[in-house]
């Protein structure tokens, strides 16, 4: 393998829908409270797209805003790969239609669906690509528009989830040292029973039936699911750091997916890191999926916790199972 690194972040975005539902909002409709939610998990509000707003469209934001800050315009863009469980339709892929929306055509386009670590596997597949000559310049997006499918009367996820955008322009690294140290993925397809959506797959198709039974919902076992999460976290930051010949001492920044507070402070403890440097913002989002990494990234380099020359760490879990993470020096 060509020597790391081989890609580096050249610029970076992000978006929201512009609906915020808070804590207090679902207390109208839900058996919950805002004091529960933060207690159990720190999210405080999140966002839900309305009738207008596709995750086409939000992702055309982030994807903007990425492309601009990488000095680039659109038709620079060799590669989309758009990680999403949430696409606009079955067919086409997401990714074509944020091509369009893009306004250019010829290059390749597809989507991934890997839940939450799907912008962590994004990144991973967008370097393996450029290894092999398909691109230079690649567009990774993670977004989602998870309150389309999820069960707005069940309190166990309803406070959960929400929708939003992230993107990254990946380019070829030079020699300033900035880029991918490592990458690690893994997946675990036994577990798939503790988070699934059993029904609306070409197993068991859209049928009145299946709608009534809430087949085509997120079904969830949280507190199985709360257990895999830090085991999964904790040896993807394990692996991560050793796979970038690191030491827990040498990571200025933890970036973890942003599902629940406590899984993060225990996967911060895990590797031995100070809440100090871990960045949380799942109280403004909720767990926004494959968006949740590339919003964090963008609000640490706004708020500035996120510098150029610091070692950070992305790691993520989610559905599959399937979990990843990716050292990189900013
Ligand atoms: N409001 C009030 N009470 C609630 C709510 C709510 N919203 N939800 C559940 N409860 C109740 C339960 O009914 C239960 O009551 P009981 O004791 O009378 O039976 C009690 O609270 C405790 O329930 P638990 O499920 O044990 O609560 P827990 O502390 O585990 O918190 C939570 C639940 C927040 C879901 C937690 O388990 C969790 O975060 N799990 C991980 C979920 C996750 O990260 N999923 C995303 C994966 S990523 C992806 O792929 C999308």
């Amino acid at each position: 393998m060509t020597k790391r690194p081989i890609a580096y972040l050249a610029g970076i975005g992000s978006a929201t829908p512009r609906r915020v539902v808070t804590n207090t909002d679902l207390e109208k409709t839900l058996d919950t409270s805002n004091e529960w939610i933060v207690e159990r998990t720190g999210i405080r509000q999140r966002h839900f797209a309305e009738h207008d707003e596709t995750l086409t469209s939000y992702s055309l934001v982030a994807a903007q805003q990425a492309i601009a800050q990488a000095g680039l315009s659109a038709g620079d863009i060799d590669g989309i790969i758009f990680a999403t469980v949430t696409p606009d339709h079955r067919l086409p892929s997401t990714a074509c239609g944020l091509q369009a929306a893009l306004g250019v055509a010829g290059g390749w386009a597809f989507d991934l669906v890997a839940a939450c670590p799907g912008f962590v596997y994004g990144m991973a597949v967008a370097e393996g690509m450029m290894e092999v000559g398909l691109g230079d310049t690649i567009l990774v997006v993670g977004a989602e528009k998870l309150s389309s499918i999820t069960d707005q009367t069940d309190r166990s996820t309803a406070i959960l989830f929400g929708d939003g955008a992230g993107a990254a322009v990946l380019r070829r690294a030079g020699t300033d040292g900035r880029g991918i140290l490592s990458t690690y993925l893994g997946a675990d397809g036994t577990l798939a029973p503790l988070l699934h959506i059993p029904g609306g797959g070409s197993a068991d198709p859209l049928s009145e039936e299946l709608i009534r039974d809430k087949r085509h919902l997120i079904k969830m076992a949280g507190r199985e699911v709360f257990k895999a999460a830090v085991l999964a976290m904790s040896r993807s930051t394990d692996e991560a750091i050793s796979r970038a010949g690191l030491t827990s001492s040498d990571i200025d920044l933890l970036i973890p997916h942003q599902a629940n507070l406590r899984i993060i402070e225990a996967t911060a403890k895990h590797a031995g890191l100070p809440m100090e440097k871990v960045f949380v913002n799942l109280e403004r989002y909720g767990n926004t999926s494959s968006a949740s990494i590339p919003l964090a990234l963008v609000d640490a380099v706004r708020e500035g916790r996120l510098k150029p020359g610091m070692v950070v760490m992305l790691v993520s879990f989610g559905a599959g199972f399937a979990w990843g993470s990716v050292v990189l020096k900013w």
